[in-house]
């Protein structure tokens, strides 16, 4: 009795550190505090569990001790790889990686729901409603699964969205939600001894639906449905933290799910679109994303490294606009060197943030932060446009959508209404990016063409180092 009052104590803590941990997320200052807190909530949570819940398995028979020995083994290996995986992960790679972790949730949640239907059918004959809770794990587990590996091997560029898009793709996912609708009544309600079977097969649509499902959706788009399928596996854990009466996971459960809806509505909110424009848009898949406005005659005029260094040093104010490309660069570190060097010649250096850069939220946020860039040069979308204006110069780093006047000015362009940083309103721009490929949505990007700009070629990593011995040597 001491042992459950403990364990639900235990559980209250870990609950409690996830909240403030989730808190201390939201800002760059206490996101490293607030992820250790949550990590070191659930290490007490897990380790509670196995030491202390009725049902952990003791070592008083030598088959509990095999069951025992499993246990550690899988969380042993699975822990092992999982640190490797976290440790060795590129920032660029962040996206991929969570898909997959999160498919792994999905996938064990799933099998949790299996292993008690079929408990439940050893027992006795279960309720419609304890059936009706376990199919929805199932069927939320089993989608979050295949949805999030398909999603892992797009952003892994393992493959192209025209190999496995139907024609007519969004007909043939509403026939699979109505032929999973029909299993699921007929399992509850008609198949009697027979639901257990009846169950499997559901799992198997759910599984062929979860791939369905991301397949006609934009590569581009991968980041929002990563977040939907993660509150949809933080709900078949909440679900599952039902049907097992264990707290813990309901609160983990309702906590993911919670926070992955309003990553996702804010990820559309930040792009201008609605989930269902993502979920059916086609969005940078190719087709829709090759569409906007073409360069046509238009001339782009280049700046060399001195004039660039000169035309900084110079200045009094200067604006740096970081993107995915200085992530993929990794020019972080080059980049706040140059805005130290800068800054001691009296310039002034900010950042404008848009929530969108790069490829996943608060992505620039975290470079910046990595190299000691101080929070309170960073400043958001709306805060920048206000003072873009009144800049000498914007350094455009690697940033190519959040930066492309189309969305203001393009009603055809598919980006038309996205918030975009006003950077042609600065007195100078300098784009450094390696060519004049498109970005993220795919279109072509009219501010490399505007009077104001100025070209500087390279990867940003080597652009920066050799701007910074440049504005050194003047
Ligand atoms: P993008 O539009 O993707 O443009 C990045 C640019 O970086 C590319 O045009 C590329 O041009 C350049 N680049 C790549 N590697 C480089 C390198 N080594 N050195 C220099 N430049 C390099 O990036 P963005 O402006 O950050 O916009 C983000 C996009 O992602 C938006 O469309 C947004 O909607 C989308 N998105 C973001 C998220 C989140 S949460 N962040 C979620 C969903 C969608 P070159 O190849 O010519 O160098």
């Amino acid at each position: 009795m001491l042992i459950t009052y403990l364990l639900d104590l235990l559980y209250l803590i870990a609950a409690i550190t996830f909240v403030v941990g989730l808190k201390q997320l939201s800002h760059p200052d206490t996101a490293r505090r607030g992820n250790q807190l949550a990590a070191i909530g659930m290490a007490l949570a897990v380790l509670g569990t196995l030491l202390m819940h009725p049902a952990a398995p003791s070592s008083d028979s030598s088959a509990r001790t095999l069951k025992l020995a499993l246990l550690y083994t899988a969380l042993g290996l699975g822990g092992f790889i999982g640190w490797r995986a976290a440790y060795k992960v590129k920032m660029t790679a962040m996206p991929q990686m969570v898909s997959l972790f999160n498919g792994l949730g999905g996938g064990c949640a799933a099998l949790l729901a299996i292993a008690e239907m079929k408990l439940q059918y050893i027992q006795h004959h279960p309720t419609a409603t304890g059936m009706i809770l376990v199919l929805f794990t199932m069927f939320f587990g089993a989608v979050s699964l295949t949805g999030s590996l398909l999603a892992y091997a797009k952003l892994e560029d393992l493959v192209k969205d025209s190999a496995i898009t139907l024609p007519r793709h969004g007909l043939v996912n509403m026939i699979l939600v109505f032929i999973i609708l029909g299993l699921i009544g007929y399992t509850v309600w008609g198949a009697g001894d027979a639901g257990l079977t009846w169950g499997l097969i559901l799992f198997a649509v759910a599984l062929l639906y979860g791939f369905s499902f991301v397949a006609p959706i934009g590569g581009a788009d991968m980041p929002v449905v990563i977040s939907v399928l993660n509150s949809c596996t933080g709900l078949t854990a909440a679900a599952a933290g039902i049907i097992y009466d264990n707290l813990i996971m309901l609160v983990g459960g309702i906590l993911v799910g919670a926070s992955g809806s309003i990553l996702t509505i804010l990820m559309c909110k930040a792009m201008n679109r609605s989930l269902t424009n993502v979920l059916v848009g086609n969005f940078g898949g190719g087709g829709a994303a090759a569409a906007g406005k073409t360069a046509g005659d238009q001339t782009v005029k280049e700046i060399n490294l001195t004039d660039a260094a000169v035309l900084l040093n110079y200045s009094q104010s200067v604006a740096i606009v970081p993107g995915y490309g200085l992530a993929v660069a990794q020019a972080q570190k080059i980049c706040k060197e140059l805005d130290d060097l800068l800054e001691s010649n009296g310039v002034e250096v900010r950042y404008a943030i848009h929530p969108v850069a790069g490829r996943m939220p608060g992505h620039m946020n975290v470079l910046l932060a990595e190299a000691d860039v101080p929070y309170n040069k960073l400043f958001d979308l709306e805060e920048a446009n206000e003072f873009l204006a009144k800049t000498d110069v914007v350094v455009v780093v690697g940033a190519n959508d959040v930066v492309n006047p189309a969305a203001k000015d393009d009603p055809s362009s598919p980006i038309y209404g996205m918030p975009v940083l006003e950077v042609w309103e600065a007195k100078n721009v300098i784009v450094m990016k390696r060519s004049m490929k498109s970005g993220y949505a795919g279109i072509e990007n009219d501010l490399f063409y505007h009077p104001k700009t100025k070209m500087l070629f390279g990867d940003a990593k080597d652009t920066l180092i050799k701007l910074s011995s440049e504005v050194k040597a003047l």
